[in-house]
């Protein structure tokens, strides 16, 4: 079943209600994760919960539980709710007060979802997917996990409205990453990828693909590349949590490659997978 928590309470997702004067309902104040759950096991947990604890210090949050502690809550919730395979949403935020901009004298907010997965489809891994270029107008912070995703919700909306997966976002003339995933291009048997610097979301699956990369003994830049690169390059993909490893097969207009998933791509996903059993 979905399940949900809030600040120490297990509840069926129907019935939680959260507080009218919370701080991530009114500002967006606060940082989140996203975790995969295969078959029972949360995939790269210590990473994702790193990752907030991270996410959490750069806005000068205190985090409510430890590491370790939020691991336990997720197992409980986990076999509480008797899911497999899920999709678990964590966030924290600066609590309940009266809303005031200053930091309030509040203890941070807990808050979780337990669902089952949505996992893409074979198909459209077999496939690939479209994508659109847009604008990047997010903000400075995007290594920060926040609640703040206005510029992400518009960017994938506008991706939508084009018939597109995700929106390819360029800023001052290079692509930093999608609006909910990382973005690289394949040229000559090269990986590109965006630098892991303030302007993208440092990804936990970007930084495992980068990995098995290494170990499949392809090459990977981590350097800044052109919307032109990306139209001409061999291959493209994205990954997410959620997403995997996905191909990009075509960028509005423009076919990449074959328009097929290519074999970089390809070997990548196999043994990203293989990361995951
Ligand atoms: C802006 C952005 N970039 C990249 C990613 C991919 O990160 P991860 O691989 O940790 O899911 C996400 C995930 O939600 C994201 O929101």
């Amino acid at each position: 079943m979905t399940l949900a928590f809030f600040n120490g309470e297990f509840l069926p997702i129907d019935s939680l209600v959260i507080p009218i004067d919370e701080r991530g309902h009114q500002f967006g104040d606060g940082v989140y994760e996203v975790i995969k759950v295969y078959d029972g096991k949360p995939f790269l947990m210590r990473e994702h919960l790193v990752r907030l604890e991270n996410s959490a210090k750069a806005i000068r949050l205190e985090m409510p539980y430890t590491v370790e502690q939020l691991e336990e809550l997720i197992g409980e919730g986990l076999t509480r709710a008797d899911l497999r395979d899920a999709q678990v949403y964590v966030q924290i935020t600066r609590g309940i007060a009266v809303r005031l901009h200053a930091f309030p004298d509040a203890s941070p907010s807990i808050s979780m979802t337990l669902r089952p997965a949505k996992s893409l489809s074979e198909e459209t891994f077999n496939t690939g997917v479209k994508v659109t270029l847009l604008e990047d107008e997010r903000w400075l912070n995007c290594y920060i996990k926040s609640l703040n995703l206005l510029a992400n919700i518009l960017a994938k909306q506008t991706a939508s409205d084009r018939g597109c997966f995700e929106a390819v976002l360029v800023r001052d003339g290079y692509v930093t990453e999608g609006s909910s995933t990382n973005a690289y291009a394949v040229k000559d048997g090269v990986v590109y990828t965006h630098p892991a610097n303030k302007r993208i979301l440092h990804g936990i699956t970007r930084a495992a693909v980068l990995q098995v990369a290494a170990e499949a003994g392809i090459e990977v830049r981590e350097e800044a590349f052109t919307p032109e690169f990306l139209l001409s390059a061999d291959e493209a993909f994205i990954t997410s949590t959620t997403s995997e490893v996905l191909a990009i097969t075509q960028v509005d207009d423009t076919v990449i490659g074959t328009g097929r998933p290519g074999p970089v791509v390809n070997q990548l996903h196999a043994k990203f997978r293989e990361l995951i059993v």
